[in-house]
């Protein structure tokens, strides 16, 4: 099957670093692909790119292919119109991602506002049925009120409810259970599955925690210095892994972990 996203010899240079250098990544259409590594490693430099983003002043070369075009060749048109329509990502800090000032409903609303035709009522009654397939309780009343309300794992649920919003090929999270406890952490991991199963889109899923991608993802590639130094079957590379960084991050694991 041809590639949803495949990054090809990615690299982003900057004041004479290579903060990512040399990067080949694919993910298949519904695919779920995990990005793990240390700090600092590149994961979230190289997944902005799959959106048209690249640092101020850096110097990138290699191809970010999304469904048979160069992400970065777009114009800033097509870009626009690949952020609000086909790709879409979640941050780790579900506090910034969502606007202290406005209500949930202006928030789920905004996407339809810029780039669709549906009325105030449609708008609406959308937003209460993605937040309801994002498991908020009382999605009628949720819509009415402000972020602060809602509990860190809930306020993730919302970013991720207007991630959702223009029903996106590929999902990017980008950390998105790093800064919840761990039950919160397995609530919003088994929702991404069941969002997975239910809406048929693939996902980037970057994370430091090894444990966590065993759990969601298909595939792996783990990220050091810039660099992918070890990918495959997310099973395989965790039951044997073969290079010494990633065989630091399983032995890390509790035993449990990797049993499974
Ligand atoms: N906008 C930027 N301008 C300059 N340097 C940057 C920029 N963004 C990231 N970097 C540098 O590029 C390197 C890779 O950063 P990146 O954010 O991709 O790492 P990461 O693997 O996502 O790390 P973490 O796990 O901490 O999120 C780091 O050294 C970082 O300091
Ligand atoms: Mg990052």
């Amino acid at each position: 099957m041809a590639a949803l996203l495949d990054i090809r010899d990615l690299r982003i240079q900057l004041g004479g670093r290579a903060l990512v250098d040399g990067v080949d990544i694919t993910v298949a259409p519904g695919e779920v692909v995990g990005l793990a590594g240390e700090s600092g490693s590149g994961k979230t430099l190289t997944a902005l790119t799959s959106l048209g983003f690249v640092p101020d002043h850096a110097t990138v070369s290699g191809v970010v292919d999304f469904d048979g075009r160069d992400v970065l060749a777009l114009s800033k048109r097509e870009l626009k119109a690949l952020r609000g329509d086909r790709v879409a990502m979640v941050f780790q800090d579900p506090m910034t991602a969502l606007h202290p000032m406005l209500t949930i409903e202006r928030q789920l609303t905004e996407h339809q506002r810029v780039h669709g035709t549906m009325s105030r009522r449609q708008a609406r009654d959308r937003a209460i049925e993605l937040l309801d397939r994002v498991r908020i309780p009382d999605p009628k009343t949720a819509i009415t009120s402000y972020p602060h309300r809602f509990s860190g794992g809930m306020r993730q649920r919302i970013a991720i409810a207007s991630a959702l919003a223009c029903e996106p090929e590929l999902l990017i999270a980008d950390e998105v259970t790093t800064a919840l406890d761990v039950t919160v952490q397995a609530g919003i991991l088994n929702l991404l599955q069941s969002l997975r199963v239910e809406l048929g889109m693939a996902m980037l899923f970057i994370t430091h925690d090894l444990a966590v991608m065993n759990v969601v993802s298909d595939r792996l590639y783990i990220m050091r210095s810039g660099k992918v130094v070890e990918s495959g079957p997310s099973r395989d590379v965790l039951a044997d892994p073969q290079h010494e960084y990633t065989r630091a991050l399983v032995d890390a694991l509790p035993d449990t972990e990797v049993a499974k």
